[in-house]
């Protein structure tokens, strides 16, 4: 059906516009202020040139890897990414569900509509981070932490590039809540969208209501959560917490990279969380190799922001990249077509990311790193 003749990410975007509210679209495809750093981080992919080696054997192709101490199917791991039931009803299960088949990690956010328990309860086969951001209870976040330590989770995300909420433009516009509502503008939406709209008034309300009886804005949530006075010393103080392993995600300088490995951070993600923070933020892609070289081997390196295919994952990896989180790629897949259309955006990644790696000549993704990619015109030095 209409899954399988998506042939690329952008194909499932296209999807995923009609099936769901403007709003909701929006609040996954959209950026903070001007989208300059979304645009830029695009942008960037389209500046890498690969450096494909020929005549070798690429019968066979290895894109496991060991991430973080063990094997995954891809290089690839499901961002954290909020209220993830707002894009379908089925949410945070049906993208555990998806990744646990595909043999690769899922990180269930803070801000997550499904509870550390509940997924694990839904989906109990599949890897499991879990990402946190530093609350002003540190009460409820220390209880969050031995709550997804007791459930299993085996890695800790710990989210620093939210000091305060960045401002996205078009959720303001569009009026979007959380939950969403029901008022004068959501009418004429119902009549576009019934079967989202059924779908979210079937759903368990409480599943948006794990912050209290919280309604406003996103911004306005997060702005009331998390703690700007946040430090170097709570992440240490998380080091002791946690025994097993930790990364720091929205790494974006050389310097922080340093100072988050110094304090026993395991592994950083190079991010600036989609360009839906700080606007005009460094890209990604580009700060990647500089974090690389200044880590070494003392820590996992991993990157996102603008992967949409195969090809970028490939990029990715031999810029430096142990491996590359998506969140909006599966969530185009999710809005699409809820478990399936995760199961559809993977795949496609999957076929995308085999197919570059034969044209590089290369047979397994731990050979990749070595220059069979370069960022920027290779003709201009
Ligand atoms: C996010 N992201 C995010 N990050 C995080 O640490 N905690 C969160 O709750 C969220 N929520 C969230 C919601 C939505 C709708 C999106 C699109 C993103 C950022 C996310 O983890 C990741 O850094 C970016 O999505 C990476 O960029 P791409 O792959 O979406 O281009």
């Amino acid at each position: 059906h209409r899954l399988a003749r998506a042939r690329s990410l952008g194909d499932l975007r296209a999807i995923a516009r009609r099936r769901v509210p403007r709003a909701v679209f929006d609040y996954v495809d959209g950026g903070a202020e001007s989208e300059i750093s979304l645009a830029r981080a695009r942008a960037a992919y389209r500046d890498v040139h690969f450096h494909p080696a020929v005549l070798r054997d690429v019968s066979q192709v290895e894109l496991g890897r060991v991430l973080l101490g063990k094997q995954s199917e891809l290089p690839v791991v499901l961002a954290p990414t909020g209220y993830t039931r707002m894009m379908h009803h089925d949410g945070e299960v049906a993208v555990a569900r998806a990744a646990a088949r595909a043999g690769i990690p899922y990180t269930l956010s803070t801000m997550g509509t499904t509870s550390v328990e509940d997924l694990v309860a839904a989906e109990p086969t599949g890897r499991k981070w879990f990402q946190l951001y530093l609350w002003r209870d540190r009460a409820a976040g220390e209880d969050l932490v031995k709550r997804a330590l007791a459930a299993g989770y085996d890695t800790l995300m710990l989210t620093v590039d939210t000091p305060v909420s960045g401002a996205r433009l078009r959720d303001l516009r569009n009026g979007l809540t959380i939950p969403p509502m029901i008022g004068p503008r959501t009418l004429a939406d119902m009549a576009l969208h019934p079967r989202w709209w059924a779908n979210l008034l079937t759903t368990d309300p409480l599943s948006f209501a794990s912050f209290g009886s919280w309604k406003g804005t996103a911004a306005e949530l997060a702005d009331s959560l998390f703690d700007p006075g946040a430090g170097i010393d709570d992440l240490r103080r998380l080091r002791d917490a946690w025994p097993h392993s930790l990364v720091v995600k929205g790494i974006q300088t050389v310097e922080d990279a340093r100072m988050v490995v110094d304090a026993g951070a395991d592994g950083v993600v190079v991010s600036n969380h989609g360009g839906r923070q700080l606007d005009r933020a460094a890209t990604p892609l580009r700060v990647l190799p500089h974090v690389r070289a200044a880590v070494g081997d003392r820590a996992e390196v991993f990157v996102d922001g603008g992967v949409r295919s195969g090809a970028d994952v490939a990029a990715a990896i031999a810029l430096g990249a142990t491996g590359v989180l998506v969140g909006r790629a599966y969530l185009y897949g999710l809005m699409a077509g809820g478990e399936r259309g995760v199961d559809r955006a993977l795949d496609i990644l999957r076929t995308e990311l085999t197919r570059t790696l034969r044209l590089l000549g290369v047979a397994e993704i731990d050979a990749l790193p070595n220059g069979h990619a370069t960022l920027g015109d290779p003709a201009a030095g």
